[in-house]
């Protein structure tokens, strides 16, 4: 039984006051039913991991480089993210993809990197509303997908994030059927190239514009076992009914 995971992606949002969130979340979820997990910008890893220290609320980074060290100035390595107390790294989100030329080799590489330092690797995955509307997106999706993960992916270190980029902080959702869609293709896959055991151990979570007044119907859509939250994570007061519809 895969267990749900509500995990928040800060981006390039919040400041140490701000840690005051986190103390806020884990005093609304004493003891939560799905897991829970924070992914506050790099400058506030270290900090945040010690607030969360007798919480099950775990904290993760927003992206690493592949290699462990090395002359690469301004990035952050794996291993680097597994010594700060991070448990999870995002990987090849859309904005990344998008303002890094992240290609999907290189989110392999990453994620490989991700694994072997002992981090979930949260590989996001989606469609832009010009391939949607050309009716490529299971196509786009299949790409990403096959490229983007490695071969060591299973349930214990990948987490699928479906993230449609027309649907990240615009206020539209993905209808419950559009989603369905996408990740019934996304389990099929992973039982295609992994096998249905694998597979079926493997989250994925959906992403773009969940909110509190939607989350209940996006999670009661078969296959969503959670969701990757970037504006409704900010705060306690929005990320703690998501979480509640999700438990
Ligand atoms: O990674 C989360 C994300 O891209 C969705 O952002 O603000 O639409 O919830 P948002």
């Amino acid at each position: 039984m895969r267990r749900r995971l509500a995990a928040g992606n800060w981006k390039m949002h919040g400041a140490r006051a701000d840690l005051a969130e986190i103390d806020a979340l884990m005093a609304a979820h004493p003891h939560p039913t799905v897991d829970l997990l924070i992914c506050p910008p790099a400058t506030l890893l270290h900090a945040a991991v010690e607030r969360a220290a007798q919480h099950p609320l775990q904290i993760g980074a927003q992206d690493c480089h592949a290699a462990p060290s090395g002359a690469h100035t301004g990035d952050i390595s794996a291993p680097m993210l597994a010594d700060a107390g991070a448990s999870a790294v995002i990987l090849g989100h859309s904005e990344r993809r998008a303002d890094h030329a992240e290609t999907s080799e290189a989110v392999c590489a990453k994620a490989s990197a991700a694994q072997a330092a002992g981090l979930t690797a949260i590989i996001c995955l989606g469609e832009n509303l010009e391939e949607r509307e050309a009716q490529a997106t299971l196509d786009v999706i299949a790409e990403q997908l096959s490229a983007s993960v490695p071969d060591t992916g299973n349930a214990n270190n990948t987490v699928i994030a479906y993230e449609p980029c027309w649907a990240i902080g615009t206020g539209l959702t993905a209808r419950p059927e559009q989603i369905g869609e996408v990740h019934d293709f996304i389990r099929a896959q992973l039982a295609a190239r992994f096998g249905a055991g694998i597979a079926e151990g493997i989250r994925l979570l959906y992403g773009g514009s969940v909110k509190p007044a939607n989350a209940a119907g996006i999670f009661a859509v078969p296959n969503v076992d959670g969701a990757l939250v970037g504006g409704a994570s900010l705060r306690a007061a929005d990320f703690s009914p998501i979480i509640t519809a999700l438990s």
